[in-house]
């Protein structure tokens, strides 16, 4: 999605903004553009339809200036080119804007500033802006007035940066539903969307608040509302390690950071289990056992994965804790005027932070008096600061648009929590240390299964060339399934359709043949059986059938086999989709496929 990069000191802004902008590829994008303004007056732009790179090339080396704002543009409004690539000007060309999010009355706006003069360049409704802010910058009025009264005409979400040609000496910025975050430096400051654009420069960071703005100069910043007031914000620590940022001799992030995966299990394990009393110990839930014995009910929210990794965690939940619980799309349930129960828990999962569909989520269960808590991966993310409490993952940054490490990681927070709730409630001192241990096992057993990549790219590449394949699992298989059929399809554009095995009969049998294989997960659990005449029924249709599994089917049933170690069967899933995350990397690697940048897709959807 969108990325915005801004930087002001004693420096040429012009490396920072290209190689801030070069860090925020990975989130997708389609054009990208810089504004400098230099000493002698005047403000320079380029921006170009394409990469990065694209833009780099074009920028002639007197191309300088101290201050500057950056941009990479995932279209919403107006095709990819280069006149709607930002940033956008005023006709004056005093004043320059990159914007993230949506203005939704950009056509209103639109007609009222033609009517008063404005000749309109572009197809964006970040435009709307530029026009705005110098409609307002009359003689006298400082800059921060005029971006603060055009705000006040604008509905929609924003994360904004602006420059003025005439005070060079600051950049002024705002967030609401967008994220901004400034960099502190030595005499030098830096704003971007995302820490990964700025880490290389400061780890000293402040994230804004919707509805918060900032004067950005050289030597420091002031935050303050939409309404004037002056805010006090204190800068934090970001602590993810610079290499998290690099592929670090892989051929692609997500191959890193699948492999990352038995660190980043560790790191969300970390100084969490307690052995004396075999149960989890989760400081920033701020809820003690008394309040959490009160719970009825878990909700849990979020978005593609992490909806998914949500299943999984309703799953352990009701296993372990006795609590019923279920998860649903945040994209939905914002918009369907949900009952929202004192009684209920209700769980965000993000590994952004910024997802704006959670965050929505999360604003109108609170809204209407709702507990919430975060399963979050970025410190600081708007949802994690929006919700009462919860747990981070730890997991590192993950860069790879498809979610890998965030996603093992958030059902390992869930059973953490699932643990912590059960030994409230009355899972057994027994049950608690059989769960310990699993747990304490995982980050050994998921080595084993990557052990197995190289096999798993020769089964990847026999099967890649289908026209579709079909996901099926029963009951704690089902989210594998699910999650395996999104990965496949997110990144190697291979038609995948996740069912659940007990559903096959009920229809989409219908769809098999040897054009449709099926990849099938079959643990050896209380299920095994009812899976195996599942396999029966596929085989006996002439599908071919993939099986993951802990013990190898009979050759009859199905005809290439994956196997994983065993955990204890609530944890069992976690292990059953670390090869589906290889077969679809793999699958994506033989079919040519941008891995980490897939089509039409980005990291975070900050937009509606
Ligand atoms: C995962 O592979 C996807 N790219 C996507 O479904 C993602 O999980 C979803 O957009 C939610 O993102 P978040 O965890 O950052 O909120």
């Amino acid at each position: 999605m969108c990325g915005i990069v801004a930087y002001i000191g004693p420096k040429d802004a012009t490396p920072f903004l290209l190689e801030g902008l070069a860090r925020l590829e990975y989130r997708g994008y389609d054009s990208a553009g810089v504004a400098v303004a230099g000493r002698t007056g005047g403000i320079k732009v380029r921006k170009v339809k394409g990469r990065v790179a694209d833009l780099a090339a074009d920028i002639p080396a007197r191309f300088k200036g101290a201050t500057g704002i950056g941009h990479t543009r995932w279209a919403t409004h107006g095709v990819p080119s280069d006149a709607n690539a930002h940033p956008h000007l005023d006709n004056a060309e005093r004043i320059a804007v990159v914007h993230n999010g949506i203005v939704e009355n950009a056509d209103e706006l639109r007609v009222r500033l033609a009517a008063d003069g404005a000749v309109f360049r572009s197809e964006t409704d970040t435009e709307v802006l530029a026009h705005l802010v110098a409609a307002h910058a009359t003689e006298g009025v400082e800059l921060e007035e005029a971006v603060r009264a055009a705000l006040a005409k604008v509905v929609g979400t924003y994360g904004i940066a602006v420059l003025d040609a005439e005070r060079p000496d600051r950049i002024v910025v705002a967030r609401n539903g967008s994220p901004i975050v400034l960099g502190i430096g030595e005499k030098e400051m830096f704003v971007a969307s995302d820490v990964s654009a700025l880490v290389r420069y400061t780890r000293q960071v402040v994230h804004l608040e919707d509805g918060e703005l900032a004067t950005v100069r050289a030597d420091g910043f002031r935050t303050f509302t939409e309404d004037a007031r002056t805010t006090h914000r204190q800068p934090s620590t970001v602590d993810w390690e610079i290499d998290s940022y690099d592929t670090g001799g892989y051929e692609h992030f997500l191959l890193k950071e699948i492999h990352e995966q038995p660190g980043s299990v560790e790191r969300t394990l970390s100084g969490r289990l307690d052995e004396r009393f075999a149960t989890a110990h989760l400081g920033g839930l701020n809820l003690d056992a008394r309040e959490l014995r009160e719970i009825r009910r878990v909700k849990i929210l979020g978005c593609g994965s992490a909806y998914y990794a949500g299943e999984m965690g309703a799953q352990l939940i009701e296993e372990l804790a006795r609590i019923p619980a279920h998860s649903e799309p945040a994209s939905e349930f914002r918009y369907r005027n949900p009952v929202i129960e004192a009684d209920t828990l209700y769980i965000a999962v993000s590994q952004s932070g910024e997802t704006y569909d959670t965050l929505a989520a999360v604003q109108e269960a609170k809204r209407k008096g709702g507990r919430v808590l975060g399963v979050v991966n970025t410190v600081g993310s708007a949802i994690a600061r929006e919700c009462d409490g919860g747990i981070y993952l730890h997991a590192g940054p993950e860069i790879s648009v498809a979610s890998t490490k965030a996603f093992t990681s958030t059902v390992v927070a869930f059973a953490l929590l699932a643990l912590h709730f059960g030994r409230i409630h009355d899972l057994s001192p027994a049950d608690g240390r059989r769960i310990v241990s699993a747990l304490k096992a995982l980050p050994g057993q998921i080595r084993e299964v990557l052990a197995q990549s190289d096999e798993i790219a020769r089964l990847a590449a026999e099967y890649a060339d289908s026209t579709g394949m079909m996901f099926i699992g029963r009951v704690r298989g089902y989210p594998v399934a699910r999650e395996g059929a999104q990965k496949l399809k997110e990144i190697s554009y291979v038609h995948a359709e996740a069912y659940p095995a007990s559903e096959l009969k009920h229809g989409p049998l219908a769809l098999i043949s040897p054009e449709l294989p099926t990849v099938a997960l079959v643990p050896d659990d209380e299920l095994l059986d009812k899976n195996l005449t599942t396999l029966g029924e596929i085989k006996a249709r002439s599908g071919r059938v993939l099986a993951v599994a802990h013990r190898r089917p009979e050759a009859r049933l199905a005809d290439h086999c994956i196997l994983v170690p065993r955990s204890e069967p609530e944890l069992d899933p976690l292990l059953l989709n670390i090869p589906l995350q290889l077969l679809a990397y793999h699958a994506a690697v033989a079919l040519k496929r941008d891995v980490d940048k897939p089509r039409n897709l980005a990291k975070s959807v900050t937009v509606e």
